[in-house]
């Protein structure tokens, strides 16, 4: 049976990277080795530009109905000043509230060629394999009240809600203990709960929910230092699981641990549907659109064919094609090649198209 992608490259060099992906899909097709039906829509500042929206409805429905979303990056200075329901981002988060892919996993690893590569020493970095596992539907990002407010006295006052439900929480840590079981059996979680309510809550939960996986160590650790370890010890931690917020910021520390926000790839999943046991599921690389690189041809493509590889792990269980898919990014790395972001001495220095086409070639191969 025909498997449905639908794919919403954006802006900036989420266009350029999307090619590539685009490019090994038709490879794959070709070969029979899969058989995706492909659409692709507009979102973000492209979408502002054509539908004065930051996602049309037609695109949205199309994301609902197909299996998989292949999301590219949104944002960008040229759409600095539009309307805030309309600014670009907008897009991204509708997308993610209404296809309810409530668990961001996004695994930071260093391939072996690119252990020198990071700003931390390689005896650092070396063999990392960490997974943030985001709460991405709720907190602070989505809570109300969200305003800003004239106080009428020359003063305004402007309101962000930090709220989590019992659920929200439940089934987010159940993701991270039930990932944390194919791993190294190991979470932190992290949270502010020596400041916010939100964070005593989180903590209540997730302990809760951890007395259901004895088998499961589980450490509590507070944010900030959270990121303070990630810089001075990262290869302690296997499974993070946190908030909206946080696991925004962590997940871009971890990245430069791999090397560059570059190598960064992410799944979101929904809840499997209660009859046909199928979840949403939308990705995309941790990374932004890059206005100060796009257009160029430079944009790292790996984090973007990473995403790819994800969905065919967690959204077509072609597990064995994703592996391949990982090993291709691996041997093009161990033979040298390097987009600007992850440049080394002695190394080739390759534009978009070019590491593109190296991963399809070591596919092919
Ligand atoms: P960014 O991630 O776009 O870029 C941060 C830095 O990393 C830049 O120097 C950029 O050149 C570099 N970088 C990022 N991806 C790269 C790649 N694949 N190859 C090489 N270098 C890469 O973050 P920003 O500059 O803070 O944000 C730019 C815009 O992107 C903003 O509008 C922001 O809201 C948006 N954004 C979108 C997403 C998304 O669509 N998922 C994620 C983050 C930021
Ligand atoms: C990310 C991005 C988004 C977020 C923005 C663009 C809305 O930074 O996916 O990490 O904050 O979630
Ligand atoms: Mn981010």
């Amino acid at each position: 049976m025909a498997h449905s992608l639908f794919l919403l490259p954006g802006d900036g060099i989420g266009t350029e990277i999307m090619a590539e992906v685009e490019k090994i899909i038709a490879w794959l097709n070709s070969q029979g080795e899969t058989d995706f039906t492909l659409d692709t829509g507009l979102a973000g500042g492209a979408a502002y530009d054509a539908h004065g929206v930051a996602i049309s409805e037609e695109d949205m429905q199309k994301a609902l109905a197909a299996d998989a979303v292949i999301f590219g990056a949104v944002g960008g200075p040229k759409w600095d000043n539009v309307p805030y329901e309309h600014r670009p981002e907008a897009a991204l988060l509708r997308l993610r509230k209404e296809l309810g892919v409530f668990a961001n996993l996004r695994p930071a690893i260093c391939y072996p060629a690119l252990a020198d590569a990071s700003s931390l020493k390689r005896e650092l970095v070396e063999g990392l394999d960490i997974l943030i596992v985001r709460e991405l539907t709720g907190g602070v990002y989505f809570g109300e009240p969200k305003q800003i407010i004239d106080l009428g006295n020359g003063q305004k006052r402007a309101i962000d809600t930090q709220v989590y439900e019992t659920y929200e929480i439940d089934r987010i840590a159940r993701v991270a203990f039930d990932l944390a079981r194919t791993r190294k059996n190991k979470v932190h979680s992290a949270d502010k709960k020596n400041v916010m309510k939100s964070g005593v809550f989180w903590d209540e939960v997730v302990r809760s929910v951890g007395k259901e996986y004895p088998d499961v160590q589980l450490n509590h650790i507070l944010a900030d230092n959270a990121a303070m370890q990630l810089v001075r010890n990262p290869k302690q931690f296997d499974v993070m699981v946190t908030d909206n917020l946080f696991g925004d910021i962590l997940s871009d520390v971890a990245a430069m641990l791999t090397g560059s926000l570059g190598m960064l790839p992410s799944a979101s999943l929904g809840a499997p549907d209660p009859v046909s046991g199928k979840r949403k599921a939308f990705y995309e690389p941790v990374h932004g659109s890059a206005p100060d690189i796009a257009g160029k041809g430079i944009a790292n493509p790996i984090a973007m064919v990473a995403s790819f590889a994800m969905a065919l792990r967690y959204s077509f269980g072609m597990i064995e094609l994703a592996n391949r898919v990982e090993a291709a990014i691996s041997a093009v790395l161990a033979d040298g090649l390097r987009t600007g972001d992850i440049a080394q001495d002695n190394r080739r220095t390759v534009g978009t198209e070019e590491m593109g086409a190296a991963i399809l070639g070591k596919l092919k191969a």
